[in-house]
């Protein structure tokens, strides 16, 4: 063999190897795609949960996960946290159905409606895998337990509130998170309880946000345009009190209106230090997320679980803040 052809033959057998190997490496990232098993998860942690919400960047959802992995890490567990990037049910749903056929130990999520988690969860719990749910309850489920706020209370609260703040007097239009998901109707039925007995309260418009900020802006604006006479609103899901406060602190300036938010977000906080807005339904939602996951290893170790856990709702209002924090707020204006 001439020295070229040597030289040919060996370029051409390491371009082989090469080439050979790469195929193999990624043929073998293709069909090992990150599902929650494949982590193997046995040899290191003694059990493998998912917590999955209706919107995975939402901030109130990530205190759910902030307390879920504390627990985790407390207890030995491998977390992950997996869901829709903004609300949507077909992908919260696909993330149940996914994590189930995982076979992980155990799933908490949301029961959002019942006519299409009920029959899910139940064919989970079928299959194996416990479910809690958590911050919204599908009690109509199979679910071994739920672990939230008491969502119609939470409503009625804020309706008693509403009435001692206006003094029985307000034309209000509310914004709610879904028309459709069981802890929004709740909120929004808990209020229309509380508030029904009051002659000179009246409920001009109801919107849906979705549980976006930006689309609770919208609708609040739209509100102020068809309706001039509201002078209260009332925002049922975590981001509709921050977008209603937007649009009334743009709009609004000299006629302020009444608002009543749900949740205690630093941006919720900073409108009710600026008075922007008035009260706020306080939820726990770090609490949630540890005590879910405490829950879920007792009942997997066969310890009893009570079916439903109430946590903590109350309302907050600018005197239950910390003076210095209060002081602070005046001086930065
Ligand atoms: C609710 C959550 C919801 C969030 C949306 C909270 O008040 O409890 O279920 O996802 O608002 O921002």
């Amino acid at each position: 063999m001439s020295k070229l052809s040597i030289t040919a033959y060996t370029f051409g057998v390491l371009f082989f190897i090469v080439s050979f190997s790469f195929s193999i490496y990624y043929g073998i990232k293709v069909v090992t795609h990150d599902l929650p098993s494949e982590k193997k998860p046995k040899e290191t942690y003694h059990y493998h949960f998912v917590l999955i919400p209706e919107e995975l960047d939402n901030e109130y959802w990530r205190l759910v996960e902030k307390g879920a992995k504390a627990a985790a890490k407390d207890y030995g567990v491998m977390l992950e946290y997996v869901g829709p990037k903004q609300a949507n049910i077909e992908d919260h749903l696909k993330t149940i159905e996914m994590s189930a056929a995982s076979k992980v130990d155990g799933i908490m999520t949301q029961g959002l409606s019942d006519d299409q988690f009920t029959p899910l969860i139940n064919r989970v719990i079928e299959e194996g895998i416990p479910v809690i749910t958590v911050d919204t309850d599908a009690s109509n489920s199979k679910r071994m337990a739920y672990i939230g706020t008491d969502n119609y209370y939470s409503g009625y609260l804020a309706g008693r509130a509403f009435v001692a703040d206006t003094k029985g007097k307000a034309n209000v239009a509310i914004i709610t998170g879904s028309f459709y998901k069981n802890h929004q109707i709740k909120r929004v039925q808990g209020f229309q309880d509380a508030v029904k007995s009051e002659k000179d309260i009246h409920i001009i418009d109801i919107q849906e946000s979705e549980i976006s900020r930006v689309q609770a802006s919208e609708k609040a604006y739209q509100i102020m345009q068809e309706h001039p006479e509201v002078n209260a609103f009332y925002g049922t899901s975590a981001l509709d009190g921050i977008g209603i406060a937007q649009v009334v602190k743009k709009y609004k300036k000299n006629d302020p209106l009444y608002i009543m938010a749900f949740d205690t977000l630093p941006e919720t906080l900073k409108y009710i230090r600026e008075g922007v807005i008035d009260a706020t339904v306080v939820q726990e939602p770090f609490e949630m997320g540890y005590e879910s996951v405490k829950m879920m290893i007792d009942y997997i170790e066969g310890k009893k679980v009570p079916s439903v856990i109430h946590t903590n709702t109350k309302i907050l209002r600018v005197e239950d803040l910390p003076p210095a924090s209060r002081e602070r707020m005046e001086e930065i204006q």
